[in-house]
């Protein structure tokens, strides 16, 4: 029998899974009818156990058009929730709530040029959405995906989606020449290696993808990784000249950590 729900809270149905490597999944959840969202934000996820709703925070995947929602997750095998969602099935309910938010949303960033989106892990996914938003690409010139993960197979899922985009409907004329995906690797031998830090501080990275070099005038960013990711990737941006800002002040640069239990 299913737990009854606070009004901030409902059931959406699962659709499909897909299982990347033994320790990433994605899922798609029909969308419930008055579901809104900015590109970008998250919301509250998870499942009933011991008769109470046992919820995490989980960026929305899908781009705001879609009549589903996707969401992108570790697992972690003694993890309180992905130690259970892992197993979910196509028809299954899972709980959704029903306020999305976030900072990593346009919104909170001046208008610029280029828009850098640094991402490592799962925090991938609040920039599939974003990438596949035609107000991206009408706000910048530019945008730069980055996504580092320990090995090649956890690269998989944005691979494939950035692929995809050549076919979106929407975006298939607007994307080419206009969204660069940069991936590397840490641990296991790729054609590009290193943490994204080290190939901002040393050059690398803008020498490789033939780009100047970041300017504050004209370029925004969003970081979307561990805390440690995070704080190392924001310094670098501060000493570029590029500001922190959120929803009620909007500077050169957002963060969130990515969601992971
Ligand atoms: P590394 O393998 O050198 O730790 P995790 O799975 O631990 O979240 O890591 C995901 C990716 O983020 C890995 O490639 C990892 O590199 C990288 N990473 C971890 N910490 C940082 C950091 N402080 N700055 C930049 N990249 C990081």
């Amino acid at each position: 029998m299913s737990l009854t729900l606070p009004d901030s809270l409902s059931y959406a149905e699962v659709e499909s899974i897909n299982h990347w490597t033994d320790h990433l999944f994605s899922f798609r959840v029909g969308r419930p009818s008055t579901f809104r969202f900015r590109s970008g934000e998250f919301v509250m996820l998870g499942l009933p156990v011991a008769g109470k709703p046992l919820l995490r925070a989980y960026s929305v995947a899908s781009p705001f058009w879609d009549d589903a929602l996707d969401f992108y997750s570790i697992k972690i095998m003694d993890g309180p929730l992905t130690s259970r969602l892992q197993h979910i099935q196509p028809g299954d309910k899972i709980i959704l709530g029903k306020k999305p938010t976030g900072t990593l949303v346009l919104d909170a960033l001046k208008p610029g040029k280029r828009l850098f989106l640094f991402s490592t892990g799962t925090g991938i996914a609040p920039f599939a959405s974003l990438i596949r938003d035609p107000e991206t690409y009408e706000k910048y010139e530019q945008v730069i995906l980055t996504h580092t993960c320990r090995n090649i197979s956890e690269l998989d899922y944005g691979q494939q989606l950035v692929t995809s985009l050549d076919d979106d409907p929407l975006l298939g004329e607007t994307i080419p020449g206009r969204l660069t995906y940069f991936s590397s690797t840490t641990r296991e031998q790729y054609s590009q290696m290193g943490r994204i830090t080290n190939l901002l501080s040393t050059g690398d990275f803008f020498r490789r993808l033939e780009i100047e070099e970041l300017e504050p005038e004209y370029d925004r960013a969003m970081i979307c990784g561990s805390l440690a990711m995070i704080k190392d990737t924001s310094e670098i941006l501060e000493t570029a000249g590029l500001q922190e800002g959120a929803n009620s002040s909007p500077r050169e640069f957002v963060i969130e950590k990515a969601f992971a239990q």
